[in-house]
């Protein structure tokens, strides 16, 4: 049990505050048109595609890391795997978003990453894919789409969901390395959290 207050966090580390959201049926969706020039399309990842995405979108602007860890044989098993799915939407022949969803057991999917890089933002593209995202969840017999947001994502994304139907219930305080410290990232990459060596 954490008690009130101010906690120190150890040198190098970051602390994040990662907030868990759930829908628990289909929320009915407002048609949106496909945003111009902008195609969507299903993906079949290479590890070199999915690092390529997962930087531009997630890494240099918010710090993304999870899958840097990941071997080669660990991300190409995520990649492959049955239960999972990846989209993007692609613009002037640049694949410029991420869409991953992974359909687990107890009848759940995850949305697993979810993110357009920074070009696409604010231009209808991110509904749009949303729509997608929670079409495509609800197409198969689950009873609840999840994913979490952390406070070194973007700050439009808890009010993009809420707004979306997810529904906040948990939160938690996660501890790790500040991956530019252990060679994941460069120390240009996430400017909004500052290094603290
Ligand atoms: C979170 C994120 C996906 C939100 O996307 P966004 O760019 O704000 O999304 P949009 O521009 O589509 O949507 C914002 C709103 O403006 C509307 N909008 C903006 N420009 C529009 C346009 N040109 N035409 C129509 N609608 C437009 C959208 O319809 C939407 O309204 P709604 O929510 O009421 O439907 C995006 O900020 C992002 O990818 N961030 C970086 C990665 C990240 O942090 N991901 C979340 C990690 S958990």
């Amino acid at each position: 049990m954490l008690e009130n207050g101010f906690h120190d966090v150890p040198q190098g580390k970051l602390a994040m505050v990662v907030t868990h959201l759930e829908m628990r049926s289909p929320m009915p969706l407002r048609d949106v048109p496909t945003p111009a020039g902008i195609t969507l399309r299903k993906v079949e990842p290479t590890l070199d595609w999915y690092r390529d995405i997962f930087d531009r979108v997630g890494s240099q602007d918010w710090l993304w890391y999870g899958r840097l860890k990941k071997s080669d044989a660990e991300l190409q098993a995520i990649l492959s795997a049955d239960d999972t799915v990846f989209y993007t939407l692609t613009k002037n022949g640049h694949d410029e978003a991420l869409l991953e969803l992974k359909f687990g057991e107890d009848q759940e999917c995850e949305l697993a990453y979810f993110g357009l890089t920074p070009g696409l933002i604010g231009t209808g593209a991110g509904r749009y894919l949303m729509n997608h995202a929670i079409h495509t969840a609800w197409a198969k017999p689950i009873s609840r789409l999840r994913l979490h947001t952390c406070t070194m994502d973007s700050p439009q994304a808890m009010a993009f969901y809420i707004r979306s139907g997810f529904t906040p219930y948990k939160r938690q305080i996660e501890i790790d390395d500040d991956p530019r410290l252990i060679g994941l990232l460069g120390n240009e990459a996430g400017p909004h959290v500052p290094i603290i060596a």
